[in-house]
């Protein structure tokens, strides 16, 4: 059967009220409403997390934009996969480029990723180069970080990960210089090769890749047919109640 798609909302650190966070909810929540073929995953500020309510959205889910690695005690300013799992969150993004960027290594990602697991969170699992070179050094780079920040992890595990593939030159930047499909689709390919080697062909055949870095509902159809990839975790645009509706619409008209 088909996998359905993802759409994975990164509020980052936005909106800047729980005011405005309860109204972007609300929309986001009608939104994924009439888009009942996809599936959204709602990654708001942990702080803002008690505003969601699932109620009756069955496609509609709260995930953690990071976790930490330990049950509780002394760690001023983390919180803990329980934590979030005990607020009803299902998800959790580990290792995006951003909280990279400030230090989080591979070896800390996977400490994440098992706590993740052990709480029955699916892992939102963050990979991308910074750069891309004439030499194809990425894809050496690509491959070392799957492997370092799934160190530990079981084969059978690997059910509950997604791979979000953010390139980190596309994130953030003009729609038009999002990934091109046909680049993104030799990327899935090797992707689920590295992850054939790790865990077997099986595992790796059952892979769920998302991919970000400036998506919106004008190039969502094609990446998303062209690249063969499962959704998208899509930061600005997820902020953006209007234009999000018309990414979702693109996504599950698909
Ligand atoms: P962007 O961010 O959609 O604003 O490029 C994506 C991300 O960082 O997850």
């Amino acid at each position: 059967m088909k996998n359905r798609k993802i759409i994975v909302a990164n509020w980052k650190m936005n909106p800047k009220t729980d005011l405005e966070a309860r109204t972007l909810f609300a929309a986001t929540k009608r939104s994924a409403k009439i888009c009942k073929k996809i599936d959204v995953v709602v990654c708001p500020p942990v702080l803002y997390a008690p505003f969601f309510k699932k109620t009756d959205s069955k496609n509609l889910f709260l995930g953690a934009q990071n976790i930490f690695w330990e049950q509780g005690g002394s760690y001023t300013g983390e919180v803990s996969a329980e934590m979030v799992s005990d607020i009803g969150a299902s998800f959790a993004i580990i290792g995006h480029s951003e909280r990279r960027a400030f230090g989080e290594t591979d070896a800390m990602v996977s400490k994440k990723v098992l706590a993740a697991l052990r709480s029955k969170i699916t892992v939102i699992l963050c990979i991308g180069e910074k750069e891309r070179d004439a030499s194809g050094a990425y894809y050496e780079f690509l491959k070392n970080q799957i492997r370092t920040s799934l160190f530990g992890v079981k084969g059978n595990s690997v059910k509950n990960i997604l791979i979000a593939y953010e390139p980190v030159w596309a994130i953030g930047k003009s729609f038009k210089d999002a990934m091109k499909p046909a680049e993104l689709y030799e990327m899935t390919i090797f992707i689920k090769k590295v992850f054939a080697d790790l865990f077997g062909a099986d595992v790796a055949h059952a892979l769920q890749i998302l991919y970000g870095g400036s998506v919106n509902f004008e190039n969502a159809k094609s990446i998303v047919t062209e690249g063969q990839v499962d959704g998208f975790i899509i930061g600005r645009e997820s902020v953006d109640p209007e234009n999000f509706k018309k990414l979702l619409t693109v996504v599950n008209a698909i």
